[in-house]
C-alpha cells in the first residue's frame, strides 16, 4: 500500500456524494487543463467531464468514488473500478495548487484499501509514460510497469463495411449480464465485465454490441461518447472480448469493431479510439490493417499477483 504522507492538517477522504459532482467537475478540469498547459507551453483549456459519467461511475461504485476535502473545500478527486477480482482507479486528480501535499498519497490509499475491501487481488492503473512525477507517485507505492497500453485512432468514414453486429438495448444487456461475467471469466479467471457493461447500458453512455451465435455469447463491445458533439468529435472502444475458445474468432471481432465503427460514425463521431496492451502485435496488426494509426502509448501498472489479459481479442481501458 502507498505510505500515507505527513497528512495534511484538516485533509479528510470521504465518498463522493451527487452534491460534490459539479465541484469535482472543476477538480478535474482545472488539473487537466494545468497539466496540459504546462506540457504544451501554452494556455490549454480541458473540457468539463460530463456529468453523466460520473453519474455512471457512482451508481457502479458508490463506495470507490473519492473526494478529499480540505477546510471543507474538495481538492482532489479519484474514481475506483472493480472488475471482479482486478481493481483499477482513474481519472485521479488534485487542484494544481494543492498538488504536492500529499493529498494525492491519500486518496490512492483510500482508492486502494476500497478497492481491497472488494476483495481484488490485482490493482493496477494507467498513466502517461512521459510524465516522472506520475510514475514516480504509483512506482513508490509499490506499483511496477506491466507494459505499454498503445492507444490508436481511426478517422470514421462513412464506409465502415457492413457488420453483422447492431448495438443492443438495455434490457438485453440486463438480461445478458451473467453471459457477460461468464465470458469475462473465459478471457481470465479473475475478471468480471458485467458491471461495466450494464453501467454502460444503463447511463446511456455510448453502445453495448453483443455477438451471439444462437444462444451462446461469444463476444462483448463497450463503446463510449458520453461527450456532447460540440465538446468531442470522438467516440472510445473501450471494452471488447471475444470467447478465446471460439473458431471464428477473428470474424467476430471484426464484426464487434465495425458495429462499434458504424455506430459512431451515425452518432456524428470522426474519430474512433482504441486501447491495448503494447505485447498484442497481433490486435496491433489487426487495427492497423482496419484503418488505425498509432496516436500514442501509455503505461500500464499494477500491483499484486502477476495479470496480464489473455486471449488474442481482448482489451479493456483502464482509463477513465
Ligand atoms: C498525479 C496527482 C494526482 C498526484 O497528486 P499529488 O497530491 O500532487 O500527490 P502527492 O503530493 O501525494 O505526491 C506527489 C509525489 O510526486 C513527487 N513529485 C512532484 N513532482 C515531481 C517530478 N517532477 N518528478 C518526480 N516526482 C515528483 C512529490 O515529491 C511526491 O513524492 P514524495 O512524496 O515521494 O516526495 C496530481 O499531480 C494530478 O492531479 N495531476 C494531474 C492529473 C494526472 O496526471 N492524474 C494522474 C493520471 S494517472
Amino acid at each position: 500500500m502507498a505510505e500515507p504522507a505527513k497528512p495534511l492538517k484538516g485533509l479528510l477522504v470521504r465518498p463522493m456524494s451527487h452534491e460534490d459532482i459539479a465541484t469535482c467537475q472543476e477538480v478535474g478540469s482545472q488539473a487537466w487543463s494545468d497539466l496540459a498547459s504546462r506540457e504544451l507551453g501554452r494556455k490549454v483549456k480541458y473540457p468539463v467531464r460530463p456529468r453523466r459519467i460520473i453519474e455512471a461511475y457512482l451508481w457502479k461504485e458508490p463506495e470507490g468514488c473519492l473526494v478529499a476535502e480540505h477546510e471543507g473545500r474538495v481538492v482532489g478527486v479519484a474514481y475506483s473500478h472493480v472488475w471482479g477480482k482486478v481493481g483499477w482507479f482513474g481519472p485521479f486528480e488534485v487542484l494544481p495548487e494543492m498538488q504536492d501535499k500529499g493529498i494525492g498519497t491519500a486518496l490512492l490509499v483510500g482508492c486502494e484499501r476500497f478497492l481491497e475491501r472488494r476483495g481484488c487481488k490485482v490493482l493496477g492503473l494507467e498513466t502517461m509514460s512521459n510524465n516522472p512525477k506520475n510514475l514516480h507517485f504509483y512506482m513508490r507505492g509499490g506499483y511496477r510497469i506491466l507494459g505499454s497500453s498503445l492507444i490508436m485512432e481511426k478517422e470514421l468514414r462513412s464506409g465502415a463495411g457492413a457488420s453483422s453486429c447492431e448495438p443492443s438495448n438495455p434490457e438485453e444487456v440486463i438480461a445478458s449480464i451473467g453471459d457477460i461475467s461468464a465470458l469475462s471469466r473465459k478471457g481470465h479467471p479473475l475478471l468480471d465485465y458485467s458491471r461495466e457493461t450494464e453501467m454502460a447500458a444503463r447511463h446511456d453512455l455510448g453502445a453495448v454490441l453483443l455477438a451471439r451465435k444462437g444462444s451462446r455469447l461469444r463476444g462483448v463491445a463497450v463503446v463510449h461518447s458520453y461527450y456532447a458533439p460540440n465538446e468531442s468529435d470522438h467516440a472510445s472502444l473501450r471494452l471488447v472480448l471475444v470467447d478465446p475458445r471460439a473458431k471464428d474468432q477473428e470474424d467476430c471481432f471484426n464484426g464487434l469493431r465495425k458495429g462499434c465503427e458504424s455506430w459512431s460514425f451515425g452518432r456524428g463521431r470522426k474519430r474512433l479510439f482504441v486501447r491495448f496492451p503494447g505485447e498484442n502485435l497481433e490486435l496491433y496488426r489487426s487495427f492497423l490493417s482496419s484503418g488505425y494509426n498509432l496516436a500514442a502509448a501509455n503505461l500500464r501498472l499494477v500491483r499484486g499477483i502477476p495479470f496480464s489479459e489473455r486471449g488474442r481479442y481482448h482489451l479493456a481501458a483502464w482509463a477513465g
